[in-house]
């Protein structure tokens, strides 16, 4: 970080923008294996949250490494400095009043507290899709899975990559349609006053 700057407070900030949208903005981190299932549960919970003429975005892996974090591959390194850049992307955006929905495997228990650290403790929630490692395989929708089988593809996360389960995530998905996920999601919003009924 250059040492010579100052964060400027402008005289229009989060809690004006948030007002205008009559939100409280706050971040969904799915964080679980590729094929889990993260960004079909977090379009639907943005479909839910539209209905509710929630302001919204949804950063998902695969997009934003078309873009964004294009020059980046799937080492260490590589995925770490993919997270840096989607926290601060999420924190810009939570600053613009926005509720952002953030879908990255994330693999390691740095990954999401690096993100969680960049938030105040009631606006991030961290949800694991745990779907089983045979069940992403089967679906294999991309068919990466087979690729890294074969080797083709190397670093991947659950076949010769590490994914380490999350020790502190709000919610646990386990099982259930996107459409239940995302009514259980919405309860827990609710629930805990991010929305309000
Ligand atoms: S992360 O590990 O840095 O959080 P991210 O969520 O951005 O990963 O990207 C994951 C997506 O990239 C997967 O859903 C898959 O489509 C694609 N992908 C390509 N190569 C790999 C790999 N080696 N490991 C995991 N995902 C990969």
């Amino acid at each position: 970080m250059s040492q010579k700057t100052i964060w400027h407070e402008h005289p229009v900030n989060k809690s004006i923008r948030s007002e205008m949208k009559v939100q409280k903005p706050f971040v969904l981190w799915f964080t679980g294996l590729s094929g889990a299932g993260k960004s079909t549960l977090a379009g639907e919970v943005e479909r839910l949250l539209a209905n509710q003429n929630k302001h919204t975005y949804l950063l998902d892996g695969d997009n934003v490494r078309r873009g964004l974090c294009s020059d980046l591959g799937f080492s260490d390194e590589d995925r770490s400095e993919n997270i840096r850049r989607i926290s601060e992307v999420s924190k810009l955006m939570l600053d613009a009043g926005t509720i952002v929905l953030s879908a990255f495997i994330s693999p390691k228990q740095s990954h999401r507290s690096f993100a969680r650290d960049m938030f105040q403790q009631n606006e991030f929630i961290e949800i694991f899709v745990d779907t089983p490692l045979e069940e992403c395989e089967k679906r294999d929708v991309k068919g990466l899975y087979h690729e890294a089988r074969l080797g083709k593809v190397t670093s991947f996360t659950g076949i010769d990559a590490e994914y380490e389960t999350p020790l502190n995530p709000e919610i646990h998905m386990q099982g259930g349609t996107a459409k239940e996920q995302a009514e259980l999601l919405m309860n827990y919003l609710y629930k805990n006053g991010y929305l309000e009924r």
